[in-house]
């Protein structure tokens, strides 16, 4: 199971509507809560698995301006991975829970959300990165060896 879907709406808690909040809310935190409620009994049943979160540094390790509903829906989704992980441990099964942060990623992302800041590429990380990280998960015999990857791009904390 991977849980991928997110966007950002860069505004204050002043300017954010409420629509705009839940949007974000609804997408990221519900969307891993619906994803793994459903797929989790199937996992159950074959005794093995991989869940892998797709977060970000920005919510659960670190803040930015503007980003208060983003911020708050990935620290959530931070916290959801860490507490179906105790479930799954207690299982005793092949099953690992990882969670990847990854800081800046060159994506669409930013396009979407019309973002005034300016992202340079050479210095985040890009696609494949992330998705080296998903695969390194994928591919390891331990499901606990990967709890936590935490992604960086040359130009920290951009
Ligand atoms: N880019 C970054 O700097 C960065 C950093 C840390 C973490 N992340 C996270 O990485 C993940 C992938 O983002 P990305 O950078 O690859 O951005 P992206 O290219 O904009 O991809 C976002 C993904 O979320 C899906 N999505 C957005 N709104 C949705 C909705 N209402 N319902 C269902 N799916 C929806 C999109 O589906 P469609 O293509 O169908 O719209 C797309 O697959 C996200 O969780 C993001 O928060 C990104």
């Amino acid at each position: 199971m991977l849980s991928i879907a997110g966007l950002g709406i860069f505004k204050t808690i002043e300017e954010l509507s409420i629509d705009e909040w839940n949007k974000q809310i609804d997408v990221m935190l519900d969307g891993a809560f619906f994803l793994t409620h459903y797929t989790l009994p199937h996992i159950y049943n074959q005794k093995q698995g991989k869940l892998i979160y797709i977060t970000s540094l920005w919510g659960p390790k670190r803040s930015c301006s503007k980003c208060v509903g983003y911020n708050s829906a990935k620290a959530g989704v931070s916290a959801l991975a860490d507490g179906v992980r105790k479930e799954v441990r207690a299982k005793n099964m092949q099953i690992g829970v990882t969670e990847i942060r990854p800081g800046t990623v060159a994506t669409e992302f930013f396009d979407k959300a019309h973002y005034k800041g300016g992202v340079d590429p050479e210095k985040v990380l890009n696609a494949d990165d992330v998705a080296e990280g998903i695969i390194t998960s994928l591919k390891s015999r331990s499901p606990t060896a990967f709890n936590l990857m935490e992604m960086e791009g040359t130009n920290p904390p951009y």
